[in-house]
């Protein structure tokens, strides 16, 4: 690990004393992920305070042959944000302003490190709201949400975060500063670097700032928790409620042993008891009030079981706990395996039903929990109780991801590659994509400073 003292001295002049984090207390929270699965030490976390700082301390490390690992609310969980293999840190938290927000055009300005639930509160008080939503909202960082494109449960009506980003300030690996802050909403002046950063997972460069579409605010919402006997049932619900409510803006699915493992774990009492083999959480927003359309589109659903309503924020909250608590519960049970995968709506009831099994043939002591976006035919694969070994590690990791692969779906939907799967980008994308993807890390980041480990590690 040793990095000279010379250079954490020049770290020092670069960021200020107090921002570089070389005691090992200090280091900790820095070093592990979430889940606890990915853990490693970094000689130092530095925390620059503006685009000039991280373009200096890019710079400070090419010239040193130093990596550095970019790091914002450390809630990924694909082990992309810890430094695995004793990269320095650098962590965005200081540039969280938020800033030039734009009442007319529905748009602001928010630094990398501010967090989503900052960006949620800045919008609503401008009368406008932030097309994103998930639940580590008050951890996740800008920085982070772009750099994995995240999801959430909100994409298929306003796209991921992606769709939300106007443009991007940010220093690439090889010290170039791009910047394009203005939030045109049309603008074809050459390569798109905005979007060729969303999702780039901290490979190219470091992302300092970022221009955000804000979306219409509500007047009124409806949150209903739906059950069903049946997969196939509940899958097809999804796709008849998306012809039929206009104000649709999440339909969410979890499994009957999921929603008693969060009961059990959380200490909070189901609202559906008996608890039902499939729900679904739908939210709809108004205007126009969406009360009498999602009732409407309930009676016309076939296989609907037992369903429980709110308006009222609070009771919507306790409606949405199965689902929200999910990956809080599931992390109580031990580290998990995550697998975050979109297969074909066609086979999503099928995929959903046979996976399980799967697993077990291969890692007889595991449990399999399923939830996710069904909206967008993105499961999330949760192993738990597996053995630790790391053939039996990859055999659960090969059952699921090459039935996904196979089935003409991703191996990742939402959280990117990281370093938990390299090896299945090859697979999943093949050769040609690959290999683009290495000549325009080299082009970004030509001397491999910004996550040599993630995604593409080796190029
Ligand atoms: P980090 O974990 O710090 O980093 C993630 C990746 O981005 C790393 O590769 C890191 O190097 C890179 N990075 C971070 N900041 C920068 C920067 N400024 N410049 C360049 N690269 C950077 N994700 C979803 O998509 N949808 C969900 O529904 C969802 N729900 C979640 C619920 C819970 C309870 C938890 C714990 C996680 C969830 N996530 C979800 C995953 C995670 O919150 C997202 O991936 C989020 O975008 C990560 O943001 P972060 O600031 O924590 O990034
Ligand atoms: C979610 O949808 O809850 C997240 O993506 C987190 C997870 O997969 O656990
Ligand atoms: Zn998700």
């Amino acid at each position: 690990m040793g990095l000279p003292e010379r250079l954490l001295d020049e770290f020092r002049v670069l960021v200020g004393r107090d921002h570089v984090l070389s005691d090992a207390d200090l280091r900790a929270r820095y070093e592990t992920d979430w889940t606890g699965r990915f853990s490693g030490s970094t000689p130092a976390v530095v925390r620059p305070a503006s685009t000039e700082d991280v373009r200096a301390v890019v710079e400070l490390c090419r010239r040193h042959g130093t990596a550095l690992v970019p790091q914002g609310g450390n809630t990924g969980l694909v082990g992309g944000s810890v430094p695995l293999s004793g990269e320095v840190v650098i962590s965005m938290e200081r540039m969280n302003d938020i800033t030039d927000v734009d009442l007319d055009a529905g748009q602001l300005t928010a630094g990398a490190g501010a967090t989503l639930a900052d960006v949620q509160s800045v919008a609503a008080d401008a009368g406008w709201r932030y097309g994103v939503d998930f639940a580590s909202r008050d951890t996740a960082t800008v920085g982070g949400m772009v750099a994995t494109n995240a999801g959430g449960v909100r994409v298929f009506r306003h796209g991921s975060t992606r769709r939300q980003v106007l443009g991007v300030e940010a220093v690439t690996g090889a010290g170039q500063v791009i910047s394009r802050l203005g939030g045109l909403v049309k603008d074809n002046t050459g390569y798109d670097l905005a979007g060729l950063l969303c999702g780039s997972e901290g490979t190219l460069g470091i992302l300092c700032r970022a221009r955000l579409a804000l979306v219409p605010p509500t007047d009124s919402s409806v949150t209903a928790l739906v059950g069903f006997d049946e997969l196939a049932a509940a899958v097809a619900a999804t796709a008849s409620l998306r012809r039929s409510v206009p104000g649709l803006e999440a339909v969410e699915m979890v499994l009957g042993d999921g929603a008693r493992m969060v009961a059990e774990q959380s200490g909070v009492t189901p609202v559906l008891d008996p608890v039902p083999p499939v729900q679904l959480v739908i939210e709809a927003v108004g205007p126009p009030d969406p009360v009498d359309a999602v009732a409407s589109a309930l009676d016309a659903l076939s296989g609907v079981t037992q369903v429980a309503v709110a308006t009222e924020v609070g009771r919507a909250a306790a409606l949405w706990h199965v689902r929200e608590a999910h990956t809080e519960s599931i992390a109580r049970l031990g580290p998990p395996l995550k697998y975050d995968v979109t297969v074909p709506m066609g086979i999503l009831a099928r995929f959903c039903s046979s996976i399980g099994g799967r697993v077990t043939q291969v890692s007889p002591a595991s449990a399999t929990w399923l939830f996710g976006h069904v909206a967008d035919g993105n499961i999330h694969v949760n192993v738990t109780g597996h053995g630790e070994d790391a053939t039996e590690v990859s055999r659960i990791e090969d059952a699921v991801l090459s039935t996904v692969h196979h089935a003409g779906g991703s191996v990742s939907a939402e959280h990117g590659i990281g370093t938990a799967k390299p090896a299945w980008l090859r697979v999943n994308r093949g050769d040609g994509d690959v290999r683009t993807m290495a000549a325009i890390k080299r082009a970004l980041d030509p001397d491999s400073v910004c996550n040599p480990n993630v995604l593409l590690p080796g190029r």
